[in-house]
């Protein structure tokens, strides 16, 4: 995350510094620069969870509590997720969804890389799986009206291009949603939280799509209850979760939510929605390793 300036030279050079440490993974070194940024500018938000998440990697999780606590406090809208952060280390109740002001900010900063970092680093599957089993279920088929929930910059579109006459995309980020724009994917497309967007909605979509999107938006009862209320009849809603190994909603070190196959089971059945098929697969790759996940259609039952 990009920081505003903290309005003095020294400080913000030594938070560049401390950036390209922990970027380049010595947290030892990225922590002290972090630390002397805060001695110039004390509670200075940016250093403040920096410092935190660098001692954190060193092990260091004693040091790290107390100046996570003081960046939670002046974290007022959420922009550095430091609500998660408490949750990640046990510190704090795990929030039901992230807040929406670091979700924007986290896709705004990651825009401009979004598909070379994902697609070509870190081997990003979830459009092609979801197509793939929308096939799977209904061959050859073509939707009328579709909804791209979280779109991105537009790869769900493009792989299903030419199969759904008006494609609808809607996605938090502003830059998503500005590339997304550029490379006409879309039909149209919104800057808005996927509820919202559903909610406000006077269509009706026979395809709804999600990939990749419900790991940050944490309990999924309301969103698939709107998604629910703007189905057509059997229509379809297809969409991935990174798996929870145990439990029903997961708060990961990576501050992004798994889900249990018995919940997204549950919540699907008391929105009205019935599973018409479920895989598992590898959603992409971490630091090497394969991140796997539910690929999952469900059908909305008429
Ligand atoms: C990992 S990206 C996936 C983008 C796209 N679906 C794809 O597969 O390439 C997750 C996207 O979901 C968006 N997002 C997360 N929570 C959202 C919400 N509640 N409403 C709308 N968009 C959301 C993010 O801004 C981000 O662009």
């Amino acid at each position: 995350m990009h920081a505003a300036s903290s309005g003095d030279l020294l400080a913000d050079r030594r938070y560049e510094y401390a950036r390209a440490y922990s970027d380049a993974g010595d947290h030892e070194a990225a922590a002290d620069l972090y630390l002397q940024a805060l001695e110039l500018v004390p509670g200075w938000l940016p250093a403040l969870v920096g410092a935190a998440d660098s001692l954190t990697a060193t092990g260091r999780r004693s040091d790290a509590e107390p100046l996570l606590r003081e960046a939670a406090a002046r974290d007022v809208d959420g922009l550095f997720g430091t609500s998660l952060k408490l949750a990640a280390l046990g510190l704090a109740e795990m929030p039901i969804a992230p807040p929406e002001a670091y979700v924007r900010g986290l896709f705004d900063d990651y825009a401009d890389r979004f598909e070379t970092a994902l697609v070509d680093d870190l081997g990003y599957r979830a459009p092609w799986l979801i197509a793939d089993l929308i096939e799977e279920v209904q061959p050859g088929a073509r939707f009328q009206r579709g909804a791209d929930l979280g779109c991105g910059t537009g790869l769900m579109a493009e792989v299903l291009k030419g199969r759904v006459g008006h494609f609808s995309g809607c996605d938090l980020s502003p830059e998503m949603v500005a590339r997304a724009e550029a490379e006409k994917r879309y039909q149209a497309l919104a800057v808005a939280d996927a509820c919202g967007f559903l909610s406000t909605s006077q269509d009706s979509y026979d395809l709804v799509t999600a990939a990749d999107v419900l790991v940050y938006v944490g309990a999924l009862d309301v969103l698939f209850g709107v998604v629910a209320d703007r189905l057509a009849p059997d229509g379809l809603l297809g969409f991935t979760v990174e798996e929870a190994d145990d439990g029903d909603l997961v708060l990961r070190d990576s501050l992004r939510y798994a889900h249990g196959e018995a919940y997204v089971r549950r919540v699907l059945a008391e929105a009205g929605l019935t599973v018409v098929a479920l895989r598992r697969d590898t959603l992409r790759f971490d630091h090497g390793a394969p991140i796997r996940g539910l690929v999952v259609v469900a059908r909305h039952a008429p």
